[in-house]
């Protein structure tokens, strides 16, 4: 019988900037249902890469005076070393500008134009000449370019463009009779706004940068970065190449990683283009939750908060940096990245509660049988619970694993942990080793002990690679009692094991010295440091001054909008419902005059959470979200995308 298939992937990461730990939790994810997968018998394709065209490249390699492929080389040699640092088992690594992909893409595009889904046309809007951008009426700020604050004027350039347009309603279909196609269910109902709200036709050729690949049959216009690459998923397989064999063998993807951010363009673009070529669908695209650090904000090189893995990877090993990552934050949220976090973690699960077992228990088979534990063993009643225990937790591990709820399938390994260190209590050896006549009691206990360890060691695996076969050296385990059908047995470890104490896995940390350390190393600061801004010493002119104790009294709360619409009997008012952390709840706010919907869903917004409920024209409201009184009569909302819904503000 055929093996079956799984074809996994990670979005290609763009070489504008160093790899850091952002990228390396979706490729550490990815790496892990590898792995998984791969344990579980099936033949896996574990694709990841780099999206290397474009016109931020292009600057910046202006920037260092070298050639945008100079530029990319390098950095891209940094995102390979990275993941062979962290142990990651991709199979294929495709980079945009190699020669197979850049001609497979001009094909795919051909034949998008030949089959009429893409179309010669012109894009228009105001263009900043310095800034080579177009932008639209909306997005002006004050009738100039948002963006360098210089004048616009209206522009016209010919460009190809992809029917989007046309797929509005496959692709609510496609979301219809594929419940699981994006995941998780939240970034569905987003998707489905979006559509609703008009898909246009997409622009997808662009001729004021040179940076990318050309159309060969009009080669003043380069592919639109998205088209190409998206298309790296079928391509890396050989699609539009001479032999596509893996193509025929592994797509449709079983899953696209990919972050929050860069949902829309998986599952309404690519789609779409996949239905103009008559080409299958990905079963399913995973958009993630984002690490966010100090400030609650999204990593970013400008903001000088870039925190690095190989760093952290030196300090503590590669098994402990990727088991925090998985294990801290569920997979579909976001969630802060911050060194005690990380640290507590080492110590408390890894040293504490892995480590110690493993000590404890070696030392034990040592010190009063020697290193072997005798055949005759006594068991009694207490040892069935545990034995449940070990061997019911491969089925619930693989549930979690299968929804990709990483942190569940690591807490639930770890109940076996803690409930093997307390069995050990329970059944105290120290004692048992005092009585002579008590060796087949005490080699049961410590057989039950290392048969926990070896269930443990073979779940861990995909997430810590390098552990594992330790613990399985210490254990004296071989291959055979700790593949992925021994996961479930009991009694697998024979007699003659060898069980041996060996290096500590993971040494405890003294918390305060390396946080104090750590802040200063990890966080690279921005070159420079800001100039203080003068003290102010008056109030803001006619505003009373109030005390701190005035302001606590006020409970702010980042919330995220996920409906909106308009009043009926009232003109200047937006219905919106809130996710504030908590709960839902509906706040009507003056805002009808400055946004529709489409503009508000989805975004997070700053919310007087502890206001009185109040009826404004029907509805009732309760809470208030902040917008400010700009210049001109303007109103901006203060959005504050980037802060999970919840936080509360101080
Ligand atoms: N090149 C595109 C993807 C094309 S896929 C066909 C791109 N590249 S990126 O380098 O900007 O981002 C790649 C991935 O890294 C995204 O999925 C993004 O969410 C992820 N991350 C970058 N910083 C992150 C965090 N701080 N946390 C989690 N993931 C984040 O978009």
């Amino acid at each position: 019988m055929d093996q079956k298939t799984f074809y996994i992937t990670t979005p290609i990461y763009y070489p504008s900037g160093k790899a850091h730990i952002g990228h390396s939790y979706c490729t550490v994810a990815t790496d892990a249902i590898a792995r998984y997968k791969r344990m579980q018998g099936y033949d896996v394709m574990f694709l990841t890469g780099t999206d290397e065209h474009g016109q931020k490249i292009e600057l910046n390699a202006a920037k260092a005076g070298v050639t945008p492929k100079e530029y990319v080389d390098e950095i891209v040699a940094g995102f390979q070393e990275l993941w062979k640092l962290l142990n990651i088992s991709n199979d294929r690594f495709i980079r945009t500008t190699d020669d197979y992909h850049v001609k497979a893409v001009q094909k795919i595009f051909k034949e998008l134009y030949d089959r009429g889904e893409i179309y010669k046309g012109k894009y228009e809007g105001w263009y900043c000449t310095p800034c080579e951008s177009f932008w639209t009426e909306t997005q002006l700020k004050d009738g100039k370019c948002p963006d360098c604050g210089r004048e616009v004027k209206w522009a016209e350039e010919e460009a190809y463009f992809f029917k989007l347009g046309n797929y509005a309603d496959r692709l609510l279909k496609l979301y219809e009779d594929q419940p699981d196609f994006i995941q998780p269910e939240s970034r569905k109902n987003e998707m489905i706004q979006f559509i609703k709200n008009g898909l246009d036709d997409l622009c997808v050729s662009r001729t004021s940068f040179t940076w990318g690949i050309p159309v060969d049959f009009d080669p003043k216009h380069v592919v639109y970065v998205w088209l190409d690459a998206l298309t790296n998923y079928i391509t890396a397989m050989g699609y539009g190449s001479g032999d596509d064999s893996d193509y025929r063998k592994y797509w449709p993807a079983d899953v696209h990683f990919i972050g929050k951010e860069i949902v829309r363009f998986h599952t309404i673009i690519w789609p779409a283009i996949l239905m103009a070529l008559d080409l299958p669908l990905p079963k399913q695209v995973y958009g993630h939750g984002w690490l966010l650090f100090g400030d609650g904000s999204k990593m970013s090189k400008s903001k000088g908060n870039v925190v690095d893995p190989v760093i952290l990877c030196d300090r503590y090993g590669v098994d402990a940096i990727r088991y925090f990552l998985l294990r801290e934050i569920p997979f579909g949220a976001d969630g802060l990245f911050t060194n005690e976090a990380l640290i507590n973690r080492i110590n408390y699960d890894l040293a504490n509660d892995l480590g110690n077992l493993l000590s404890r228990t070696t030392a034990m088979v040592q010190k009063y049988f020697g290193g072997s534990i005798p055949a005759q063993r006594q068991a009694e009643d207490l040892d069935q619970d545990l034995v449940a225990m070990a061997t019911s937790l491969r089925g619930r591990y693989e549930e979690s694993m299968d929804g990709f709820q990483f942190s569940n399938a690591l807490a639930e390994v770890w109940k076996l942990i803690a409930r093997s260190n307390k069995y050990i209590d329970e059944t105290m050896p120290w004692a048992l080793g005092k009585a002579p006549d008590k060796a087949p009691r005490l080699a049961a206990v410590l057989y039950n002990l290392c048969e926990c360890l070896r269930i443990v060691s073979i779940l861990i695996t995909p997430f810590m690679p390098e552990t594992a076969p330790k613990i399985q050296a210490q254990i004296g385990a071989g291959a055979d009692v700790c593949n992925w059908d021994s996961a479930d047995q009991w009694g697998l470890l024979p007699a003659d094991a060898v069980v041996s104490k060996g290096e500590t896995l993971f040494p405890r940390i003294d918390v305060a010295k390396e946080i104090a350390e750590l802040d200063e190393i990890l966080i690279q600061k921005p070159a420079e440091k800001k100039a203080e801004a003068p003290k102010r010493e008056q109030p803001v002119e006619g505003v009373a001054m109030i005390g701190i104790d005035d302001f606590a009294k006020v409970e702010l709360r980042v919330a995220e909008i996920i409906a909106c619409e308009p009043v009926k009997r009232a003109k200047k008012l937006l219905k919106l419902t809130l996710n504030d952390g908590q709960g839902q709840r509906v706040v009507a706010s003056g805002i009808a005059k400055y946004y529709t919907p489409d503009q508000l869903v989805g975004r997070h917004v700053v919310l007087v959470a502890n206001l009185k409920p109040a009826v404004l024209c029907g509805v009732e409201s309760c809470g208030m979200i902040l917008a400010a009184d700009c210049a001109g009569g303007d109103v901006k909302v203060i959005f504050v995308d980037e802060i999970p819904a919840g936080s509360k503000i101080r």
